[in-house]
């Protein structure tokens, strides 16, 4: 059955789960594919919105030229999330979370899914689609707070401190990661002793270098994903499913 993992490969797999005392998790777009939203690429397609390609709607320089047009990319996007729910794969990383002495999931998801299935401290390398950021001063306002409230939606939102107008506090083509972040990542991921690297294409830059430094420092790796990678030929293990069936599998 796809997705089924070997019973030789699935007892060792939860013996290494078992003993581990540092667990480091990187998850891409795939990791919620299986709760409706859409990945960037793999299955052949890459994403396209309104015949722009996602990196170019998503990036610093449309952010310059045309900021609403950014606005109405993410709004369209968040509107799709609003009626979405964790799946079996987020629920099962956020039982991991109290089962090691130290355990990091580390997303490149800005869909708030890990929170909403309970994980605490998750890292988000590329920001989070519910916030708003000034692109003036420090400023960050929830969008979800705003719908709350019942506000008028303004569009760009305007910062409450300064004035200044506001944009999706996500990282777009083009920009750095926030502060700290991948830094924080690569100590965890350089510290592990087992990495799972669930739903990524590994393709995006610098977030694909983090299972690098896992394996690097001795990490038992493994990948799980319906497709290849360029990481699945260096992992541990690739298994070769969709990762709302193969997490809960590993019950341990
Ligand atoms: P991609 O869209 O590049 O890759 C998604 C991966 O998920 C593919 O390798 C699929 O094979 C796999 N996949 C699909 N369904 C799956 C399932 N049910 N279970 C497990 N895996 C599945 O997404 P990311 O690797 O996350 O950045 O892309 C990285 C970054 O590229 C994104 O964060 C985004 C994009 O540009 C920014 O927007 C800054």
């Amino acid at each position: 059955m796809p997705g089924q993992i070997e019973p030789a490969l699935l007892s060792e797999l939860r013996g290494r789960l078992r003993d581990a005392r540092r667990v480091f998790v990187l998850t891409g777009a795939g990791v919620s594919a299986e709760s409706g939203v859409p990945t960037f690429r793999g299955g052949g397609n890459t994403a396209v919105w309104k015949g722009i390609p996602f990196d170019v709607i998503s990036s610093a320089g449309m952010l310059a030229r045309d900021l609403p047009a950014v606005w109405e990319w993410f709004d369209y996007r968040r509107k799709l999330l609003c009626e979405l729910q964790p799946n079996p794969a987020h629920r099962t990383l956020a039982l991991w979370q109290d089962k090691f002495a130290h355990f990091r999931l580390t997303t490149q998801n800005i869909d708030g899914l890990h929170a909403a299935a309970g994980s605490r401290d998750v890292l988000e390398l590329h920001g989070n689609i519910w916030n708003a950021r000034c692109t003036n001063c420090a400023e960050r306002r929830s969008l979800k707070d705003e719908s709350d409230e019942g506000e008028p939606e303004e569009r760009p939102p305007i910062c409450r401190s300064c004035g200044h107008a506001m944009r999706p506090d996500v990282v777009l083509f083009g920009e750095l990661l926030p502060e700290g972040v991948f830094e924080q990542a690569a100590t965890d991921a350089a510290s592990c002793d087992l990495c799972f690297v669930v739903g990524t294409s590994s393709l995006v830059y610098p977030a694909m270098r983090l299972p690098e430094i896992a394996s690097g420092t001795g990490a038992y790796t493994i990948e799980i994903n319906p497709e290849l990678t360029p990481f699945s030929g260096r992992c541990d293990v690739a298994i070769q499913g969709r990762a709302g069936e193969v997490l809960p599998q590993l019950e341990f």
